[in-house]
């Protein structure tokens, strides 16, 4: 495993759209594996940077994302594919039907679960899944739990997500209460992984997920298994972590 520990939030992002881009450009149809949430935000503005610049094309690039909500709209500003819209794939190249998120509105959330996993095992998995971390080491919406659910499936967030998450919507009352997420199987089957972390809520998270037992009650603790793991943090996120895993 490498980790970077990175001075702030910018200098994070900068370093994750480093190795995003570096996989773009060496596998230029490579597929990506995207997350949402207040972390990535950063690491997304400076590959559209790179992508108006000319550096960087997404134009044979294919994404699966992580999770959605369940019963929102995409149009909806809160939905998970409104947000990879507003902050990447409307500014950069991608081909639209390149673009995957699990279908929130579908009326038969099962059967879009089984159509998520087989769409994502068709494309061979991601070649490399970018992931943020909960406070409560959560992984995509994979929440603490008595054990690893592998598939695709509907999930009830905890009392500590919606609280987390309220701060995006008017009050806590109008966070969604279940979401589509990936499991740990597809996550686990990705060639390469890059996790990142900002900020001091997300120390005790990241300490546990790297140096605690591995534990369905740590969900992102299954990432001590798979072999390419990237960890990017600014140093609050990462301050737990003893010196020698910066070697
Ligand atoms: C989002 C996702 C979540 C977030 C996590 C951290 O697609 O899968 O696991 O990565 O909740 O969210 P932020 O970045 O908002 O702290």
């Amino acid at each position: 495993m490498r980790v970077y520990k990175e001075k702030d939030y910018n200098a994070m992002s900068r370093r994750a759209a480093n190795i995003i881009s570096a996989e773009v450009i060496r596998r230029p149809d490579c597929v990506l594996g995207l997350a949402t949430g207040s972390t990535p935000t950063g690491t997304y503005k400076q590959l559209v940077e790179w992508n108006k610049k000319g550096d960087l094309s997404f134009a044979e690039v294919k994404t699966v994302n992580l999770d959605e909500y369940l019963g929102l709209e995409p149009s909806h500003d809160q939905s998970y594919r409104y947000f990879m819209q507003s902050n990447l794939f409307d500014h950069i190249d991608i081909v639209p039907d390149n673009t995957n998120v699990p279908n929130g509105m579908a009326e038969d959330a099962a059967e879009e679960c089984r159509r998520y996993d087989e769409l994502v095992k068709s494309l061979g998995y991601a070649d490399l899944q970018l992931l943020g971390i909960g406070s409560n080491g959560h992984i995509a919406f994979n929440e603490p739990d008595s054990c690893f659910r592998k598939e695709t499936h509907v999930v009830s967030l905890t009392e500590n997500t919606i609280r987390d998450n309220a701060r995006f919507f008017a009050s806590a009352d109008e966070v969604p209460k279940k979401a589509i997420t990936m499991g740990i199987g597809c996550i686990m089957a990705a060639g390469r992984i890059l996790i990142i972390a900002s900020g001091a809520n997300k120390a005790q998270a990241v300490y546990d997920a790297f140096c605690g037992t591995v534990t369905p009650e740590c969900p992102a603790s299954i990432l001590q298994l798979h072999n390419d793991v990237v960890l990017v943090g600014d140093e609050a996120a990462l301050s737990l972590l003893p010196e020698e895993m910066f070697k």
